[in-house]
Formats: structure tokens, sequence, C-alpha cells
């Protein structure tokens, strides 16, 4: 099984950006910690971080044929982004939404999520443990299909 993990703007800044709220772990640590689930897990993960709307709808097309669930956090562009909904949509694989905060308790303009619509898993406030736990979803999900 292979797993894609997408993550959007800013993330690349975690450890950096507004510790209070995202923990001072940095993108590094959370791929190491993605890749050490992954091996865990027996599947095969990619990690693709970017700060760009377009790219990120480009890399979802690309996973058509080439990974079997895609595991995504698209930081602001959760609440904004219907190309990466559609995007979705269109490649229709097992998808879960992780965020690391609790979106539900913040500003109001974070408590829509489009990307989220195309998810079948959400895993909320979690720190990057949400992460892990998308990763789990989704393989016993695949084993279940095997
Ligand atoms: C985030 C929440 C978003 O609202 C924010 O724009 C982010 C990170 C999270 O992981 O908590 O950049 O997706």
């Amino acid at each position: 099984m292979k797993i894609l993990v997408i993550n959007g703007p800013n993330l690349n800044m975690l450890g950096i950006r507004e510790p209070g709220i995202y923990g001072k772990n940095t993108y590094e640590d959370l791929c190491r910690m993605i890749r050490e689930k992954a091996s865990e897990l027996g599947v095969e993960v990619s990690l693709y971080q970017s700060n760009y709307e377009g790219d990120i709808v480009t890399r979802i097309q690309q996973a058509l044929g080439q990974e079997d669930a895609i595991v995504i956090n698209p930081a602001a562009y959760t609440h904004t982004s219907i190309a990466i909904l559609d995007a979705l949509k269109a490649v229709h694989l097992p998808a879960a939404e992780v965020h690391i905060s609790d979106v539900n308790k913040r500003e109001p303009f974070r408590q829509v999520s489009y990307a989220g619509m195309a998810c079948e898993a959400h895993y909320i406030g979690l720190g990057f443990e949400g992460y892990l736990r998308a990763m789990e979803y989704l393989a016993e999900k695949y084993a279940r299909s095997e």
C-alpha cells in the first residue's frame, strides 16, 4: 500500500510558527514520525508539502494510479479551496483530513472545510498524532479491502 501525505502552506514552518497553537516540533520531526508509522504499518509513504494551491491540486491528480490513499492537511486552503476539494473528488481515493489545532474552537473563518467534504475521516486538534491516526485508519481500510 502507498499513502500520500500532503501538507499545505506554512506547515513547513512548524516549530517556528505560533508554537502556542502548533507546538514546538518541526516539519522534519513530523516527517520522521510519519515515516516511522509507515514502517510500523508496513506501508510506503510519500510526503509532499507546498505553499501553492495549484501545486497541491497537481500532486493530488498525480496520486491517481500511484498511491492508494491520501492524508491531507490543506492548512489555510482548507477554508478556501474548492480546487483542492474538486481534485480530491476527481481522483476518488480514500482520504483523511488532519488539522493539528482544533479548528472548531478557533476563528469563524476556520469553521468551513472544503477539502473535508471529500474526506471520509477527520482528525482535528490531536496535534501530530492526527496524521498517525489517519494513516492507521487508511491502512486498516486498505487491508480489509484486500
Ligand atoms: C491548520 C489549521 C488551519 O486553519 C491553518 O490555516 C493552518 C493549520 C492545522 O493544522 O491546525 O495552517 O490546518
